[in-house]
Formats: structure tokens, C-alpha cells, sequence
């Protein structure tokens, strides 16, 4: 019992630095847009270039951008991107998406999801900041 209690503020500790290294980060998530960029744009004057506009993802269906060529496999995926959908998807596309053209590893870390989550959510359907 004695050990348990002087263990206490440690765990506190513990606790509190796992929910501030949790908090979403918006700057890290703009560097890690930095691994999309070479395929997909973001903010008003975006465009279509290898990959579809990623503007207001969030809330969307999957393959819904207008004048863009998907894979069929992106296009019948029937998905509604939100935050765990999209978690899921970005971890290993080609496992979420069997098919899809979008060449991309995926990114493991769960941190640099949320941070990459919240920046992607900044940005409305025309590309505005909100
Ligand atoms: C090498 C190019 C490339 C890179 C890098 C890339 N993508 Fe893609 N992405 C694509 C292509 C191409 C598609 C369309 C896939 C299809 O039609 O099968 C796509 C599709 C998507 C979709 C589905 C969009 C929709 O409207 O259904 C999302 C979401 C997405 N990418 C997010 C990302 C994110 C976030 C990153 C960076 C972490 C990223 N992609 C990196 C090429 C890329």
C-alpha cells in the first residue's frame, strides 16, 4: 500500500504530460502536409494535380471531388471521411482502399494523424481558413 501511494504523483505526471503530448498540433500537422503536397493542394486557389483537392474532407464522401478522375476503388468506397475513418485510411491506404491509385505509405504515427487531422480541418469546402 505505502509503495502504491508514493508511486501517485508519478502516475499524475505521467498523466499529464500523455494528455499535452496528445493535444492536436496544427504547425506539425502543416509539416506533415508537407509528405501530400506533392499530390494534393489545399486553400482557395487549390487544385486538382495528381490527387484530388483535399479541401473540406472532413464531413465529405469518399470520391466526391468534382472534374477529378478516381480509381474505381476510391470512387465505390462508400466512405464518409471523418476522424477515425480517416485515421484508419491515412495508417495504409492501399489496406483501407484495395485499388486505390494513391501511392502513399501511410503514416504509423498516431500523434502526427491528429496533428495532420487538425490542419486538413482548417480548411472548408472552398478552401477557406476557418
Ligand atoms: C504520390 C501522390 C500522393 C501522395 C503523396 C498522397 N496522395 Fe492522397 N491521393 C492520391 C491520389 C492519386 C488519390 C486518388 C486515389 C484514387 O482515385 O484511387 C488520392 C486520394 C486521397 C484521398 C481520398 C480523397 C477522396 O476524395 O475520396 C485522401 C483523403 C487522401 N488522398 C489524403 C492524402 C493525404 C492526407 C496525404 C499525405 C499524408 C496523401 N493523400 C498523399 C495521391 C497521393
Amino acid at each position: 500500500m505505502k509503495s502504491m501511494l508514493a508511486s501517485a504523483p508519478i502516475l499524475a505526471a505521467a498523466l499529464l504530460l500523455g494528455t499535452s503530448a496528445h493535444a492536436q498540433d496544427v504547425s506539425a500537422g502543416e509539416r506533415s502536409f508537407n509528405k501530400c503536397r506533392a499530390c494534393h493542394q489545399l486553400g482557395e486557389t487549390a487544385k486538382t494535380t495528381i490527387g484530388p483537392v483535399l479541401n473540406g474532407l472532413f464531413g465529405r464522401s469518399s470520391g466526391s471531388v468534382e472534374g477529378y478522375s478516381y480509381s474505381p476503388a476510391n470512387k465505390a468506397a462508400g466512405l464518409t471521411w471523418d476522424d477515425a475513418v480517416f485515421a484508419d485510411y491515412i495508417k495504409d491506404p492501399k489496406a483501407k482502399m484495395p485499388g486505390t491509385k494513391m501511392i502513399f505509405v501511410g503514416i504509423k504515427n498516431e500523434q502526427e494523424i491528429k496533428d495532420l487531422t487538425a490542419y486538413l480541418k482548417q480548411f472548408d469546402k472552398d478552401g477557406k481558413k476557418l
